[in-house]
């Protein structure tokens, strides 16, 4: 009886050992019939006087600049990317710099943060499963400090608009471009120890919008968990305003802000500093921050630094 438990018990513990695999957002789903885009239809989002097919809006050599006022004139590589290797910035990242759940946000960065990434990318020293390491292998250093300066330039937004702590959430699906949205077709699901993460408004966030919302569903507890993490360590981890200022806002030397960016892109880099799938010399002051961090731990902390301001 001791050894089935025992057995059990390791059993049970290995797969809480599993790695936050939901966060990467890969496996694609049919996309609801609901969902589907007209592909003659114009669309515009409030306050633009541009109408674009939906084909047009996902051209990632060619994204949509819906507000043109709102920033410095786009770099070319920002704009339309470099031949067929290189897809433009703001496809992914958008004319806002705060990208989505399943990218990240690069604006309000230091200039030599993120112009390191890239290297970092490029060495292979940071694995992103899907682009980033294609690209930093074409693009040149002139065109990354291009990119570096211009996204640096830009004041972050509040990009999530919603931290809900709940049991259950509706029923999601991953659609195209690895988002995932609320299913049309209603229903609910167990949260979880896990984070959900869906636009505000599909209808917006599917144009590219650069300043569209989204809601992140964390388990009940999370944030006041995270915050105790956060500030103390917890007796696990380091308090993380040693390294990432006193607002989580970045400031020390050029280390990156963390407070109040989507949660689901900073839950995936937690693991893979653990992992060591990112690494390179800067990001080893990470490792002693998450070696000891629990998947749950690690909703609960992003969970809190999502409630704050970026
Ligand atoms: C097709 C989508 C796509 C395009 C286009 C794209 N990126 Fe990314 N980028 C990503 C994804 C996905 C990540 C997040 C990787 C991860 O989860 O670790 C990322 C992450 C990054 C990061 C790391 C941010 C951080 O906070 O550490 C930098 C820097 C970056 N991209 C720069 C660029 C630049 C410069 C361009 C234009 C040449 C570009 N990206 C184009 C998808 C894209
Ligand atoms: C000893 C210093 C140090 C401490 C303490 C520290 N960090 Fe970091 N953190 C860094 C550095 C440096 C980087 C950037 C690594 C690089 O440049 O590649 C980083 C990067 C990150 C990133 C990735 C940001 C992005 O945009 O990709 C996250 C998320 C993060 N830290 C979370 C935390 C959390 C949460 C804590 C507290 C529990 C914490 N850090 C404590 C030094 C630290």
């Amino acid at each position: 009886m001791r050894l089935l438990s025992l057995s059990l018990f390791l059993l049970t513990s290995s797969l809480f050992a599993q790695g936050p695999e939901w966060a990467y957002q890969s496996v694609t789903e049919e996309i609801p019939e609901a969902h589907h885009f007209d592909p003659n239809e114009l669309r515009s989002v409030p306050g633009s006087d541009l109408q674009l097919t939906q084909d047009q809006i996902d051209d990632h050599w060619n994204p949509p600049d819906w507000f043109p006022n709102d920033h410095a004139p786009w770099p070319a590589i920002v704009a339309h990317g470099k031949g067929r290797e290189v897809r433009a910035c703001a496809a992914c990242h958008l004319a806002s710099g705060m990208g989505h759940p399943e990218s990240s946000q690069l604006a309000g960065y230091p200039v030599s943060y993120l112009v390191r990434q890239m290297e970092y990318f490029r060495t292979g020293e940071r694995t992103d499963r899907y682009w980033m390491n294609r690209f930093a292998e074409y693009i040149s250093d002139e065109e990354i400090l291009e990119a570096a300066e211009y996204f640096s330039a830009i004041e972050p937004i509040k990009w999530v608009m919603d931290v809900i702590e709940t049991d259950t959430v509706p029923r999601t699906y991953i659609g195209d471009g690895r988002m995932r949205f609320i299913h049309p077709d209603g229903g609910t699901e167990e949260l979880g120890y896990k984070i959900i993460e869906v636009p505000e408004d599909r209808e917006l966030a599917t144009t590219r919008h650069p300043y569209s919302g989204f809601i992140a569903y964390t388990p009940v507890g999370s944030i006041e968990r995270g915050r105790n993490l956060v500030t103390t360590g917890g007796g696990k981890t380091l308090p993380c305003a040693a390294c990432h200022g006193a607002d989580l806002r970045g400031g020390f030397l050029d280390y990156p802000g963390i407070a109040g960016g989507s949660p689901v892109y900073s839950i995936r880099q937690l693991y893979d500093f653990q992992t060591g799938t990112r690494g390179g010399a800067m990001g080893a002051l990470m490792s002693p921050v998450v070696a000891n961090l629990t998947t749950e731990d690690m909703v609960d902390i992003v969970a809190y630094l999502a409630t704050l301001d970026p």
